[in-house]
């Protein structure tokens, strides 16, 4: 049994307001913002001499990342963002051949391949979903790679990604788990995707500025980045300035010095999610994003994201007339939440309590009388 009302504490955020809005950033947990701490006090004593000891402990992140979706660390690159895994990965595919996408997708998704000019044939969602039957259906063999998002940032659908792994065929599977990563599983091999991007920002709850990379082994020796920096060879402490031998490793796409902190944050956010158990994780959110629309569709709302069980996920959005101006009042009453595909999108975390959700109904019901 986890203590939620101890892990709760972590967090000053909920002295001073009601955050139901993780979907969009989540708030550092002290015991992060210790980690990245310890890392300034280090180089404010220290400067370089530490540099060994943040190499190493850099390793060890990786390692938990893997552990985390199921890769070896080989395959893990460290990125500042979702949007900049996901140009690594055009890079190396986006001429390869169509791709497909849905029209729900984020545009960190789909950008950096309209950007390079690859042909994107577009799925258009039913009821807010895209089945693996619909992906099916449009998988042409002129589409060489399936773009999704693992939760969809609008309405929180849950893709199955075993599923449409289980019928890519030969194409590439990318996934954009921004909205998935931190507290629903992800087993790269056994949903056969080759390469997946991420931020840290958002349900890791890192920080702006952290982000991740999976390259399958496989691509990893059958393509050659365009990017390379002087910490993408195998030897950079030979600065070797007329030659450029690539790492064999994911790590080749972290191109200058490491931006050790926001590293360092993923590593504690992954020692804190670990510590209480990233299945008691999920169980809480769902079980919280479950509670919210009960308490929702008794307000006579309507549900924008999917009821199936195994398509949902931490984000709850609805129908809500005026919803940019409904946010904007529930904000001045520090209940936050956003404003999302002309719905209102509710994003609570582990930590958050079901009173957490009640007064943010309770609060809602008042500004929709007066809307
Ligand atoms: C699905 C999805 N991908 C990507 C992003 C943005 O990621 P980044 O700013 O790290 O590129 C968001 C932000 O809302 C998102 O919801």
């Amino acid at each position: 049994m986890v203590n939620w009302l101890a892990v709760r504490r972590h967090f000053p955020i909920t002295d001073r307001c009601t955050y139901l809005d993780h979907a969009s950033c989540g708030p550092m947990p002290k015991p992060v913002s210790c980690e990245v701490l310890r890392y300034y006090r280090e180089l404010e004593g220290d400067a370089d001499f530490s540099w060994p000891r943040w190499i190493k402990r850099r390793e060890e992140v990786r390692q938990k990342v893997a552990k985390f979706i199921h890769a070896s660390s080989d395959e893990i690159a460290f990125t500042a963002s979702t949007s900049q895994g996901m140009n690594f990965i055009a890079e190396l595919i986006a001429g390869e051949g169509a791709a497909l996408a849905n029209t729900l997708e984020f545009p960190a998704t789909t950008v950096p391949w309209i950007h390079r000019g690859t042909t994107v044939q577009w799925i258009e969602p039913r009821g807010g979903i895209v089945s693996p039957a619909q992906v099916a259906s449009h998988l042409k063999p002129k589409i060489k790679t399936i773009l999704t998002s693992y939760v969809q940032y609008q309405n929180g659908d849950r893709q199955d990604l075993e599923a449409i792994g289980a019928i890519k065929g030969n194409r590439f599977f990318v996934v954009n788990a921004t909205q998935g990563f931190g507290y629903l599983p992800i087993h790269v091999n056994r949903a056969r995707i080759d390469f997946l991007a991420t931020n840290g920002y958002k349900w890791m709850m890192s920080g702006y500025g952290s982000g991740i990379l999976y390259v399958n082994r496989r691509w990893l020796k059958r393509f050659r980045p365009s990017s390379a920096g002087w910490r993408s060879v195998e030897h950079p402490e030979r600065f070797e300035n007329r030659s450029a031998v690539l790492k064999r490793e994911a790590s080749r796409y972290e191109l200058g010095c490491p931006p050790f902190p926001h590293i360092f944050a993923i590593g504690a956010a992954l020692d804190f999610f670990r510590e209480i158990g990233f299945s008691n994780i999920e169980k809480r959110i769902l079980h919280l994003t479950h509670v919210l629309t009960e308490e929702l569709k008794r307000s006579h709302v309507r549900i924008l994201s999917p009821s199936e069980p195994a398509r949902r996920s931490g984000i709850v959005t609805f129908e809500a007339a005026n919803a940019r101006h409904v946010v904007k009042r529930l904000g001045a009453k520090r209940i936050y939440v956003s404003e999302r595909g002309g719905g209102i999108r509710v994003a609570p975390h582990m930590y958050n309590t079901e009173s957490d959700l009640l007064r943010f109904v309770k609060a809602l019901k008042e500004e929709m009388r007066h809307s």
